[in-house]
């Protein structure tokens, strides 16, 4: 038996990343690879990369400079770009960073081998095909970066929403789900080795649809399934999009206990112009309904948004109406961004980026500030509840405290006693930050 070479992988950008680094890892492993976390030892390095915002491109890009000492070290050193950036790039990249050697785009993991068998002195090996069923649905991902307790599972591929300012349904293709029976045993086999928490991920897991044996399965549906695997397994899902989720959905998630009570609903802009022009397909009364029937199905649950600052034509009354939503759903949680214009996006063709920077940056700064606000208030809430919490790690902040989440997805640190990872303890709130509650063993 050859000596196993070593991967080094890095991962930017979204959860379905870190998913998809995990299936190459798998594919590698398959290929005689073993992983390491020390790239100074590394014969290849993949980077897995994120286009969302022009500054996700700058940070990969400053990266590859730091990459270049580690090549001058090692001349036999691989370097491939993989994912969002390759496939928006494609052979563009390789001329502009001249240490890669391959790129790969998201759909292109299962031919890495080839590509990297197919590497002779001085050439570079290039796959950037999009297709329409690759769902890598029968790799089984290995966890090489995980506490053991929360995995994700990727259900689906791809987006066909065409939000104007977004490059994802460029870089990822079309949509298409993974079948369902390899989801499920999926997170079976993870529940049986001890993982005790599973998020699905997909860009619109509203719109999963798996057709089996002229049964169709939904999204209310799998959720459910995996649900019932055991009760001591959470199920989380992300990312929603406002325009489906429906009724069946929302009472899906009220059934059962381990499905988690915390619902990621993208926003975007509270402004009906802005959420017209960026093609989001719903009215700003269309998402305070949808959230009225959340909070009047499931009152415990926690609602958290994405929210652009700085859109085309954006105005101050636009930002009004942004920050009044805000204050009326009352977030318990916010990812706050600067629009970043994406070439070849529909916003990029026909509207003009003409906020100015600092506009931007003083808009952003005023969600931030209220969502500070909205943050400590909810989490002064719970002061005093007791909340079942899922042990997911040791504190950062000290290694006699436990750190893990709630049902609602908030961060609970509180004293280590006896408990271990993967365990669930009750706790009681004492005290909290905006984005921490810290409490004490219940009993
Ligand atoms: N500029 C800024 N933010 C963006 N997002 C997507 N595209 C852009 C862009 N061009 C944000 C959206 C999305 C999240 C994943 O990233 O809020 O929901
Ligand atoms: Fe994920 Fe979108 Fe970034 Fe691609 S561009 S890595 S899909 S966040």
């Amino acid at each position: 038996m050859g000596i196993s070479k070593k991967l080094y992988i890095e991962t930017y950008g979204c959860q379905m990343n870190v998913s998809d680094s995990e299936i190459v890892g798998a594919i590698m492993k398959e290929n005689d690879f073993d992983i390491t976390f020390d790239k100074k030892e590394a014969d290849v390095i993949f980077i897995n990369t994120c286009s969302i915002r022009d500054n996700a491109e700058q940070r990969i890009r400053k990266r590859l400079l730091e990459f270049h000492s580690l090549k001058k070290q090692n001349k036999n050193l691989i370097i491939g770009i993989l994912g969002c950036m390759a496939e928006r790039l494609k052979e563009q990249l390789l001329e502009e960073e001249k240490i890669v050697d391959i790129i790969a785009g998201p759909d292109a993991y299962r031919h890495l081998p080839q590509l990297l068998a197919s590497l002779k002195s001085g050439q570079k090996a290039i796959d950037v095909m999009l297709s329409l069923e690759e769902t890598y649905a029968d790799i089984n991902p290995i966890k090489y970066d995980s506490n053991g307790i929360t995995a994700f599972i990727s259900i689906m591929r791809g987006c066909e929403n065409f939000c104007s300012y977004c490059v994802v349904p460029y870089t990822r293709g079309k949509e298409r789900s993974r079948n369902a029976e390899t989801i499920i045993n999926e997170a079976k086999e993870l529940f049986e080795r001890g993982y005790r928490e599973i998020t699905l991920l997909g860009q619109n897991v509203n719109s999963y649809i798996c057709q089996n044996d002229g049964n169709s399965i939904n999204f209310a549906k799998l959720l459910e399934e995996v649900a019932l695997i055991n009760p001591l397994l959470r199920v989380r899902f992300a990312t929603s999009h406002p325009k489906d989720i429906s009724d069946e959905l929302i009472y899906t998630i009220a059934k059962y206990e381990n499905i988690c009570k915390s619902i990621h609903l993208p926003v975007q802009s509270g402004s009906n112009r802005i959420l017209e022009l960026m093609n989001r397909k719903y009215t700003r009364e269309y998402y305070m309904s949808r959230v009225d029937a959340i909070k009047r199905i499931i009152p415990e649950c926690a609602i958290s948004t994405d929210i652009i600052a700085g859109f085309c034509s954006e105005n101050d009354e636009d930002q009004n109406d942004t920050l009044s939503l805000m204050e009326w759903v009352k977030y318990d949680f916010v990812y706050m961004f600067n629009y970043s214009e994406r070439p070849n996006t529909a916003a990029a063709k026909k509207y003009k980026d003409d906020v100015p920077e600092n506009v931007k940056i003083k808009r952003l700064q005023q969600i931030i500030d209220k969502q500070q606000k909205l943050s400590m208030e909810s989490n002064l809430k719970d002061v005093g509840k007791v909340y079942k919490v899922l042990v997911e790690n040791i504190s950062k902040r000290s290694a006699e405290h436990l750190a893990g989440r709630n049902s609602q997805n908030k961060m609970v640190v509180f004293p280590k006693k006896q408990f271990k990872l993967g365990d669930y303890v009750q706790v009681i709130i004492k005290k909290c930050t905006a984005a921490t509650l810290i409490g004490e063993i219940a009993e």
